[in-house]
């Protein structure tokens, strides 16, 4: 082989194996995640808890709990932490609180009562014993106002996660039923709310929810215990009363905070809806219900993503690193730690341009 030639294979093998080793460097460079948030709700403490086994499965960094967090429904504060100590009590729980940081809300089921909001009147003493199950610290501004909102940080690399923990129930206006007559075609309980007084979150919230919105973040995850973004169904959802979730909308718009995505539970189903809003970017609201309840008809809905999910599941959002910017991946999983559902979006699609 003449001197020219054997130059030439040489190089070409170099070039040959740095191709070779530089394809999965490559492929993990462009998609490091660099955070793993589970989330779930409706959870009945007197039942196996296998969904979260899988949150632990995959290495959860964070669960958040969406609210139903144990079926209380009582008047009686000793039956309430009776009930969360059988939450205590699961091999499932100790495993997941043991690997992964938890937040968590309240739904009407760990709040005291089906459907109640600010006139159930033992709120407070739920509040205490909500508190202390979820070891919020003694200094956390969630103990010195009333109602359990608050919001947690993450900083994962360069990046900012806001947790935004709402309180639906504490402040909440009774919801208006339907009229027996109207109760005969309709299985659901609710007509919307159009009284401009009526209030989902209460003043004092919605004045701190302002000032948060305009920390500095990268991606922020509101946690709701009810739906947010999906088509009016007469269920208990921020769609019964619209002058409050245009009001969200609103101020989404007005804070200009970007990377908003909501989660919510407490409708026996999984979905992932996307309203769309003339002001602002989609935005995006991931449905996990439950991690022990399951419902057998399916609500229409017309901003849904994907299917719905009618077994047992977790919520899922993975936070990646890749080439063309921050992306998020939305998605709901199953006993099978499968994803059923998935979504992915850029961090710059849930941004003000
Ligand atoms: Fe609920």
């Amino acid at each position: 082989m003449q001197k020219q030639n054997l130059i030439f294979v040489i190089l070409m093998i170099m070039l040959f194996s740095c191709n070779e080793s530089s394809i999965p460097e490559e492929v993990n460079a462009t998609s490091p995640t660099i955070v793993k948030i589970a989330f779930g709700s409706c959870a009945n403490q007197d039942l196996p808890q296998p969904m979260l086994n899988v949150a632990v499965e995959k290495q959860a960094d964070v669960f958040v709990y969406l609210g139903d967090n144990i079926y209380g429904d009582s008047h009686i504060m000793d039956t309430l932490i009776a009930k969360y100590g059988r939450l205590a009590a699961k091999a499932e729980f100790q495993k997941l609180r043991d690997v992964a940081t938890i937040y968590s809300v309240w739904d009407d089921h760990d709040f005291g009562e089906n459907d109640a909001g600010r006139h159930y009147p033992f709120k407070a003493e739920s509040k205490e014993i909500f508190m202390d199950f979820w070891q919020v610290s003694a200094d956390s501004d969630r103990r010195k106002h009333e109602g359990i909102y608050g919001v947690e940080y993450l900083k994962r690399d360069s990046l900012t996660i806001q947790f935004v923990l709402l309180d639906t129930r504490t402040f909440r206006d009774e919801l208006i039923h339907r009229s027996p007559e109207d109760s005969i075609l309709h299985k659901n309980d609710y007509i919307p709310n159009q009284n401009p007084d009526s209030t989902f979150l209460g003043e004092a919230q919605w004045t701190w929810l302002e000032k948060t919105l305009k920390e500095k973040a990268d991606v922020r995850i509101i946690a709701s215990s009810n739906q947010f973004s999906h088509e009016y169904n007469g269920w208990e959802s921020w769609t019964n009363v619209p002058h409050q979730q245009k009001k969200m909308i609103d101020l989404i718009a007005s804070t200009k905070a970007n990377g908003v995505v909501f989660i919510s539970g407490d409708v026996h189903w999984g979905e992932i809806s996307k309203l769309q809003t003339d002001q602002n970017y989609p935005i995006y609201d991931v449905t996990s219900s439950g991690i022990t309840q399951e419902w057998d008809i399916i609500e229409p809905n017309k901003n849904r993503v994907g299917e719905a999910i009618p077994q047992n599941n977790i919520g899922w959002i993975e936070i990646a690193k890749e080439a063309n910017g921050t992306s998020i991946l939305l998605s709901i999983i199953d006993s099978t730690t499968q994803q059923v559902v998935a979504h992915k979006v850029n961090l710059k699609e849930i941004s003000f341009q």
